[in-house]
């Protein structure tokens, strides 16, 4: 049954034969635009979890699941790994396209210039325990940030606008690193203009205040390509809920703390974690089967963790490239982790496996960034705060179009009720 005669079908029964326009996009599934279903048939669409839903119109980010596709404004995500850097991936998330090079030194000058935090977000920091997590932090300084800027921000100014999507971009490799450098309880570093932003985020991590941070220009290769990797993925639950948190108008900081939030659950931002828990867990590759056969398992709640994905019933692009980086960074660094030859193996059984292959499960972004994030010396809990800086340039892509769209209003969702009728207060109570 096509589109159209699916809608006719449910809408015309009892209501003549007026049907529900189906829009069509540049590329993926038409959508029937169900507007006017409530004011026009008196009728909610129910889709919990907005698995069925295009909550939005966007020209950021297209993924095709089925065929393990994702494009940034057009560009695949391998091309952009193997040949840009961050900020031009940024750049092009925000505006639409890559930077020519005049505007690329705009855009590296406007980072070095709000770079460094402000000495008084510094007294923030010092009211956590020092064992918070990360994205603990992180949440409250990015929230706390607007009470920084919002008595001269307006909004409706695009030139405004601008200023705060790039300041929260430049601002995120410091936050970041200075949740880690509290948390050991070694003095904060601030970014130096001369280094691009992957070296910087690194020498803020990991320099010591005592000599200068020699940078590898492998490791920084490395950094910049996660967070590329990282930068955008549509419509996912923290883009979603800055998203739906911009839509009242709300001050740009509080709505990307909201996304950091989000992005924390373990569901989301925290597989990568759990990746390397499960490694660990089968500890060598003659328990592959094992843990293989338990994942099949009905009765047993256990997961290959890495593998599957919402929207990927494919290769998840992303995956690859990690899973290459991650090979280099070892080999560079000439370390020999055996969790590296358990994913591995374990990736090779899976694949051939028809539990996985009739499901089509395949390894997913977070398979392989735990091994390469910890051979760079990332601690665990730094995983996700890694995540959401690199996530920040895609949020606050969405949160500029949001702004720019003037036929989005306030989201609203509606629901099904299930709970009592009315009823009244007794009178004898
Ligand atoms: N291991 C074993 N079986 C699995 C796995 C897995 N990792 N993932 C899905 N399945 C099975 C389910 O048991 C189910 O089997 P059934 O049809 O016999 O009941 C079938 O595959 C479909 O599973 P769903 O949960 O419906 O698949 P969905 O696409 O909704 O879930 C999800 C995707 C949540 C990512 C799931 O694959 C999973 O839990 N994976 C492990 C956790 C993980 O790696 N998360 C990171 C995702 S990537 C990211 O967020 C950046």
């Amino acid at each position: 049954m096509s589109n159209n005669k699916f809608i006719n079908a449910v809408i015309s029964e009892e209501q003549g034969d007026e049907s529900l326009p189906i829009l069509r996009g540049t590329m993926g599934p038409e959508a029937v635009d169900i507007r006017a279903l409530y004011s026009r048939y008196d009728l909610l669409a129910f889709d919990p979890g907005f698995r069925s839903t295009a909550s939005c119109k966007s020209s950021i980010t297209y993924v095709d699941g089925d065929k393990g596709v994702l494009l940034y404004r057009g560009y695949p995500i391998e091309e952009l790994a193997e040949k840009a850097h961050y900020l031009e991936v940024a750049y092009l998330l925000m505006f639409g396209e890559l930077p020519e090079d005049d505007e690329l030194n705009v855009m590296r000058e406007s980072i070095n210039q709000y770079g460094i935090l402000h000495e008084q977000v510094m007294s923030f920091y010092r009211g956590f325990r020092r064992d918070a997590h990360p994205m603990a932090v992180m949440v409250g300084v990015v929230g706390a940030l607007s009470a920084f800027y919002h008595d001269h921000l307006n909004i409706g100014d695009r030139s405004q606008r601008i200023q705060a999507a790039i300041r929260l971009v430049a601002k995120m490799p410091m936050i970041a690193a200075t949740c880690y450098t509290y948390n050991i309880g070694r003095p904060h570093r601030y970014p130096v203009n001369k280094l691009d932003y992957s070296s910087n985020f690194l020498q803020m991590m990991f320099g010591s205040p005592a000599e200068e941070y020699q940078v590898d220009p492998v490791l920084a290769r490395a950094m910049d390509k996660i967070l590329i990797l990282h930068a955008d993925h549509e419509q996912n639950a923290s883009t979603s809920t800055v998203r739906i948190a911009a839509s009242s108008g709300a001050n740009p900081f509080a709505c990307i703390s909201t996304g950091i939030a989000s992005l924390w659950g373990p569901a989301h931002g925290g597989a990568n974690e759990a990746v390397l828990r499960m490694l660990e867990e089968i500890g060598d590759v003659k328990n592959i089967p094992k843990a293989i056969a338990r994942a099949k398992d009905k009765d047993d709640s256990y997961r290959l963790m890495g593998f599957g994905h919402r929207v990927y019933k494919n290769f998840d692009p992303r995956a690859k490239v990690i899973q290459k980086s991650a090979k280099e960074v070892l080999e560079h660094l000439q370390l020999d982790d055996p969790l590296l030859d358990i994913a591995m193996r374990l990736e090779e059984i899976a694949l051939e496996d028809e539990y996985f292959i009739e499901r089509k499960l395949y390894p997913n972004v977070d398979f392989y960034s735990g091994i390469l994030l910890r051979a760079m010396g990332f601690p665990d809990s730094m995983f996700t705060a890694i995540f959401a800086l690199a996530r920040t340039s895609g949020w606050v892509s969405h949160w500029l179009e949001l702004q720019e769209d003037s036929t989005h209003g306030i989201d609203r969702p509606r629901q099904l009720y299930v709970g009592k009728p009315l009823r009244h207060f007794p009178k004898d109570r």
